[in-house]
């Protein structure tokens, strides 16, 4: 097989977007543009990969590098050429000439700006190409839409014969629905003479890359192609819709993807996934639902919609029920939560325990068969296998200066509307009267009780109802 090489021209402007940032930097999924170029281009395994670089270029080359620090391509393939004034893509690809000295094979030039394109897709255009034994090779693009697309010229036998840019084209032109993604796999013998000598008689006074097309054509050089209907996989990021497109393109394929991994998504066009974002099969989503950062959700979890899940990590088989926010938290298997629960940072909850309606944590670990089933604050707290924490319990963590934390120990029974004024511990198996302000520990198997003794008057009632008829 022959040697590979890809060039990936990241040196403009982006002026279309409207920000002084070089655009190869955006982002879409979190993720910058030239960092989704770049892990495709590695995926070919090319000897190397040239990025050419000039607009901002030290951007550029920190966000190259910050990719490959998350190892999603090995720094030792990254190569740098500078181009130093934007002249257009065929001067870029020029200026990433010394960079190729002493390689011979196959040229794979990519457009930094082109982020989502299929590894699929290029592997078949490198197929092509070696099967025809061609000496330059194209994807070309059809596609019924308007865009700004270089147009693709054939000749009369129907061989690709020439790229016009839109803004070059006659009226004629402007209709061709052959367009040019911008995806070249070029032979390096051919390539460096014909991006050396091109010219920039154009209507952008440029030196366009899609030059080299004529050239081969003129020299009788052989041109191949593959056809694809997919603008999708194709689309470059010019304006900031365009960016739009390409980050709505990426979530479709992750739903696709989970879908047929056996993920069932109730409402896709109201769930927001960030990319990292991990789900087993077996997970029922419902609508309205956005889980971001590293979440993961592991088999069977069931969220039944309206949640913000941040950073989180789900066990098995656990329930979020209706309208929960869980924000860098863990959840064991066959815990439930909500409806109307708020996990905040420092969440972890057990297995089979349950934070049921309008429950707050924070710092809260709640161990195996815990249950805190209404209108709780549980902060910086431990609470203990088993224990029940009844409604309106708070852990009144805060001093107005300093964060206390609780501790209540196994089996233990913290009764409803009770206040636990932390430091304050709550031994194994002890009991806390409802209405309780605890201030102090409350040892193992004890009972804790800080309530007014009631008080009883026969007939008061009734008596104060007479009294004020008569007034
Ligand atoms: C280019 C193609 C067009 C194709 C389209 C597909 C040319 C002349 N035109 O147009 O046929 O339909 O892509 O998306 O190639 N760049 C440099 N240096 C420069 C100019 C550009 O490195 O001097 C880089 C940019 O950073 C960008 C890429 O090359 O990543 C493409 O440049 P852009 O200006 O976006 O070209 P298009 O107008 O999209
Ligand atoms: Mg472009």
């Amino acid at each position: 097989m022959d040697k590979l090489a890809v060039v990936v021209l990241a040196a403009g402007l982006g002026k279309r977007m409207g920000k002084d940032l070089p655009k190869v930097i955006l982002k879409t999924r979190e993720r910058p543009l030239i960092q989704h170029v770049l892990t495709t281009a590695n995926s070919l395994n090319p000897e190397r990969i040239v990025v050419v670089v000039g607009h901002k270029r030290e951007l550029v080359e920190e966000t190259v590098s910050s990719g490959a620090s998350e190892g999603l391509y090995p720094k030792e393939k990254i190569r740098y050429a500078l181009q130093s004034s934007q002249k257009g893509t065929g001067d870029a690809v020029k200026a990433a000439l010394p960079e190729l000295e002493g390689f011979v094979g196959t040229v794979v030039i990519l457009y930094g700006d082109v982020p989502i394109t299929r590894v699929e897709t290029l592997r078949s255009l490198i197929e092509r190409h070696h099967a025809d034994k061609a000496t330059l090779s194209l994807v070309v693009l059809h596609s019924d839409q308007f865009t700004a697309y270089g147009r693709i010229l054939r000749d009369d036998s129907g061989h690709v014969s020439r790229i016009v840019e839109l803004k070059d084209c006659s009226p004629l032109q402007v209709g061709i629905r052959e367009l040019n993604p911008g995806i070249y796999a070029v032979d390096s013998s051919f390539l460096a003479p014909a991006v050396s000598e091109l010219k920039n008689e154009n209507a952008q006074k440029e030196y366009y890359l899609t030059d080299i097309v004529q050239r081969a054509a003129e020299e009788g050089q052989s041109i191949s192609s593959i056809i694809t209907a997919d603008a999708g996989e194709v689309q470059g990021v010019n304006t900031p819709v365009d960016l739009e497109v390409v980050n709505r393109i990426l979530r479709e394929r992750q739903v696709l993807n989970l879908v047929n991994n056996g993920v069932i998504i109730e409402d896709s066009a109201s769930l927001y996934l960030d990319s990292e974002v991990k789900i087993a099969s077996g997970c029922v989503v419902g609508p309205q639902v956005q889980i971001r950062g590293k979440s993961s959700l592991k088999t069977g979890v069931k969220i039944e919609g309206c949640a913000l899940i941040i950073d989180s990590e789900i066990e098995e088989e656990a329930t979020i029920k209706f309208s929960c926010r869980i924000e860098s938290s863990k959840i064991g298997k066959e815990t439930q939560i909500g409806p109307f629960a708020h996990l905040r940072a420092g969440t972890i909850l057990g297995e089979d325990v349950k934070v049921g309606n309008f429950v707050e944590t924070k710092q809260a670990v709640l161990h195996n068969g815990a249950k805190a089933s209404h209108l709780s604050y549980l902060g910086d707290c431990e609470v203990g296998k088993e224990s029940n924490i009844g409604a309106g319990v708070i852990t009144c963590n805060y001093d107005g200066v300093n964060k206390h934390r609780t501790k209540i120990g196994e089996n233990a029974f913290i009764g409803s509307d009770t206040c636990l004024v932390a430091p304050v511990s709550v031994g194994d198996g002890a009991l806390i009267g409802a209405g309780s302000v605890i201030t102090k520990d409350v040892p193992k198997d004890a009972l804790g009780l800080s309530r007014a003794p009631q008080t009883i008057r026969e007939e008061w009632a009734a008596k104060r109802r007479e009294s004020l008829k008569k007034s």
